[in-house]
């Protein structure tokens, strides 16, 4: 049942299935040309733009954006698992899942301590309703037994060894409740006692509803008000969202969701029909947790407390989504009224009052430029200068695209400057070494670093596009070794790609995003295998060979420049130069 699924078989999985069919099954499509169209199963939609490409095993939509795979397609539309899709889609091509076993590696985490954690939840469920102090508290705040149920809440007694006592019997048991956080060694290491003393339980749960850990509250005094349960093997805080199992099974396609700060807030929104509703563990948003929403949904709102904790607190959710932010998605902000929170408002007022809030929550963009103006004093020129130098590093960290234009556009037009002054050319240093290609950011929102390099910029653009629609072309391509040299945005991910598609060929498009699921360039080429390609493989390999060539030729005459005009070049360098003059070709060598 466990062990990793190997990654060329999703790919090969990926390249048979029969998208048209799989699609076709679900939204119905009516051919056109070499194509299918459908109105877009992910947007509302009069005039169809959501488009398959059969024989690229790839959809999509011109009107939202959404793109991607077979794998992609069910795990969005049938509001799917990763692993679930892939079961669905073997399903369908008749095979089975091979999994790995990884030999040497420690086991994956194993059935039992999944077992041993719903044991626990178990075990705190009986503890809620056979026992009147769990029930009381939750009573008191309007907790419903419905919804207790729902959630599986329970309470952990006041003793130091309840939970030992029961799942504890023998060494191997009390291993396993150690290592899912649920016990604690004694300092003299005589022995355990349970982590969760007399507190309130929420369990936490993965997609398909297993628990992976719990939080737990104190009931009246005592700290700290929440405890969590440690991060484990099978529980990483950065991840996770507590409601969102439960938002899953109250909604098949969830359209949007609503993140909160509390697991409170979950419980109680969810009791008044909010059940979009999911939190984060005690921890900021993370652009893990957005990249997993966003696979979810295409709307997000955060929701926070109107204090000063509340604010700092969206400023960085706001920070660690603009890495997420794309055409089609929606990222706004909700600021509850001073000394209130979810739970609090959503009793006071209703879920209609509450959700007109979210209806009217602010845009990213508004937030983004309200916050930074709030910062300066934007009517004098210094402070609308400081503003432009905040924001740039910000903007940076948006994906290149429209969206990113008309937040410059927006910014440009507070600080009072041309567009060009505010736009992330004037930023770049000139020459950073490569390294700097090498950060967190996708490798292709570096910025050109002087504008003659626009015309090359779209060079190793076009290269990579034809590569994404004509995996199969990357063998037949000659490789300059100069090219590493070049520093250019996209050139890294060139090289990437070609290397690796000459080394392990990629049957289509479909297959060639699968291969890149997780790396940072993944979207990147997404988007350019959204945008058509005019030419045939035979005039996309021509054209590929052309532009490869063309720049490493151009990094092969920077780099003879460069060091034949520095002085003291250390032995590896003169054998480069070497190498470089003596490759050079004679004047007017065309082909
Ligand atoms: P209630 O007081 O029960 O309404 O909870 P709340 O969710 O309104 O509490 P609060 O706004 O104080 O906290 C929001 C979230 O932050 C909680 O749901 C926890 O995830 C986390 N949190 C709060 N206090 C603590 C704490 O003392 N330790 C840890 N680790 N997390 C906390
Ligand atoms: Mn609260």
């Amino acid at each position: 049942m466990s062990g990793l699924i190997p990654k060329h078989f999703i790919e090969e999985l990926i390249a048979r299935v029969d998208l048209v069919e799989l699609i076709g099954s679900r939204v119905p499509l009516k051919k056109h040309g070499r194509e299918y169209k459908a109105c877009c199963p992910f947007h509302g939609e009069k005039t169809p733009s959501f488009t398959v490409v059969p024989e690229k095993n790839f959809y999509h939509c011109f009107g939202c954006g959404e793109h991607g795979n077979a794998l992609g397609f069910l795990m969005k539309h049938d509001n799917l698992g990763f692993i679930e899709a892939i079961e669905e889609l073997a399903d369908r091509v008749g095979v089975e899942v091979p999994r790995e076993q990884t030999p040497g590696q420690r086991p994956p985490p194993s059935d039992a301590l999944f077992a041993t954690l719903e044991k626990a939840a178990g075990f705190y469920r009986n503890e809620l309703m056979n026992t009147s102090r769990g029930k009381d508290y939750f009573k008191s705040r309007g907790i419903s037994g419905e919804t207790a149920i729902k959630f599986g809440l329970g309470y952990a007694p006041d003793a130091w060894d309840s939970l030992l006592k029961l799942l504890g019997g023998n060494d191997a048991d009390r291993a396993r409740l150690l290592q899912v956080g649920l016990i604690i060694e004694r300092d003299n290491r005589s022995g355990h006692y349970d982590r969760f003393r007399d507190r309130v339980m929420f369990p936490i749960r993965d997609a398909r509803g297993r628990t992976l850990g719990f939080g737990g509250r104190v009931l009246d005094k005592g700290e700290p008000k929440y405890m969590n349960s440690p991060e484990t093997e099978l529980f990483h805080k950065g991840r996770e969202l507590y409601g969102l199992y439960e938002a899953r099974q109250a909604t098949r396609t969830l359209a949007r969701l609503l993140i909160v700060e509390g697991y409170m807030d979950v419980v109680r929104l969810h009791q008044a029909g909010i059940t979009y509703a999911v939190a984060t563990l005690g921890t900021a948003t993370t652009p893990e947790h957005l990249a997993r929403v966003f696979r979810i949904c295409n709307e997000v709102t955060f929701c926070f407390d109107g204090d000063r904790a509340g604010r700092a607190a969206a400023w960085k959710a706001l920070e660690n989504s603009l890495s997420q932010v794309r055409e089609g998605r929606q990222i706004r902000f909700l600021f509850l009224p001073e000394g209130h929170d979810p739970d609090s408002l959503v009793g006071e007022e209703g879920r209609e009052a509450f959700e007109a809030r979210i209806k009217q929550a602010m845009p990213l963009s508004e937030y983004f430029i309200q916050h930074l103006s709030s910062q300066v004093d934007t009517r004098s020129i210094d402070g609308r200068a400081s503003l432009g130098e905040m924001a740039r590093p910000l903007l940076e960290r948006i994906p290149a695209g429209i969206f990113r234009e008309l937040l410059v556009d927006e910014v440009a037009k507070v600080v009072g400057l041309s567009r060009d002054r505010v736009s992330l050319v004037r930023g770049a240093t000139p020459a950073e070494p490569s390294q700097a290609a090498q950060t967190e950011r996708p490798r292709w929102s570096g910025t050109p670093t002087h504008r003659a390099s626009a015309g090359r910029r779209n060079l190793v653009r076009q290269a990579i596009h034809l590569l994404v629609h004509y995996p199969e072309i990357a063998d037949k391509v000659v490789l300059n070794p100069a090219l590493v040299t070049l520093e250019r945005p996209g050139v890294p991910l060139l090289i990437e790609l070609i290397e690796e598609l000459g080394r392990r060929p990629c049957a289509n498009t479909g297959a060639l995003l699968e291969r890149w699921r997780d790396r940072p360039d993944v979207e990147h080429l997404a988007k350019l295998a959204a945008q058509e390609c005019l030419v045939d493989a035979a005039g996309a390999a021509k054209d590929l060979a052309g532009a490869v060539q063309h720049l490493g030729e151009e990094a092969a005459r920077l780099r003879t420049d460069l060091l034949s005009k520095k002085s003291g070049l250390s032995e590896a360098e003169k054998a480069e130069l070497q190498g470089l003059l003596a490759r050079k070709l004679p004047v007017g060598h065309g082909a």
